[in-house]
């Protein structure tokens, strides 16, 4: 069988209480293949981003059971966790967060600087990737020299240097103009049909929705239909 056949993560009755009660992940099951392109809509408040923080291995679930590339990351040991969110994903938020102390380069080479890998050999590949998002010009530039799609785009740069199983993104057009917003559409299509990330995108837009091959609609925490 195609590993593209195998799913990447199984979630069973996955539940996030908050300690206020709140149920912002409700008993969601469903399942992600390798390669998916994925969107994750619904309205404001429905637990898009709880969702994407527990595939993420940033938030712990309160019941229920998720798996992702093997690990079960309901009882998972933390050194597991911090090897996962090292070596497994990569999260794209919908304010960057990029360091603005750093430049575009330095800012793509963090990651794997903070695994240990020696600035030489990450160097190029940093810069490989700054060229595929369309910012080879702009490798020496700090954050606040940049538009805000291109300050996204170092961010999904940045995603992608430890050759993530799996990109997460959490609204990543909600802060940018039509003209960047579509930049950066081009640019999760293009990952997207590479095929070698699956991809997993929380968006208001009808379009980002559009390109995804799926939709996981929630309401209330729960998910509106099965894949
Ligand atoms: N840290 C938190 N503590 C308590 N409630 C929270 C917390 N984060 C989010 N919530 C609540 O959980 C629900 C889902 O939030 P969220 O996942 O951010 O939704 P979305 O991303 O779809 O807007 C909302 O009712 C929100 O107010
Ligand atoms: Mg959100």
């Amino acid at each position: 069988m195609s590993p593209l056949d195998q799913p990447l993560a199984t979630a069973r009755d996955l539940t996030r209480t908050y300690a206020n009660g709140v149920n912002a992940v409700a008993a969601a099951s469903f399942e992600i293949r390798a390669g998916e392109f994925v969107a994750i809509t619904g309205p404001s408040g429905c637990g898009k981003s709880t969702l994407l923080h527990l595939l993420g291995g940033l938030d712990a679930p309160t019941a229920g059971e998720l798996h992702v590339d093997g690990l079960a990351l309901h009882s998972a040991a933390e050194r597991d966790l911090t090897r996962y969110r090292r070596h497994t994903v990569g999260i794209v938020f919908q304010f960057f967060h990029l360091l603005p102390t750093m430049t575009a380069l330095e800012n793509v080479m963090l990651p794997r600087l903070l695994q240990g890998e020696s600035p030489t050999t990450v160097r190029p590949k940093a810069e490989a990737l700054l060229a595929l998002v369309g910012l080879a010009d702009r490798a020496t530039h700090f954050p606040h020299q940049l538009s805000g799609g291109q300050m996204q785009r170092a961010a999904i740069a940045r995603a992608l240097v430890g050759e993530p199983k799996l990109l997460l993104a959490d609204e990543p057009t909600g802060n940018l103009d039509t003209a960047a917003a579509a930049q950066v559409l081009a640019l999760l299509e293009e990952i997207a049909s590479q095929g070698r990330t699956t991809l997993v995108v929380v968006t208001h837009s009808a379009e980002v929705a559009r390109l995804a091959r799926r939709q996981l609609r929630m309401r209330d925490g729960g998910l509106m239909q099965e894949p």
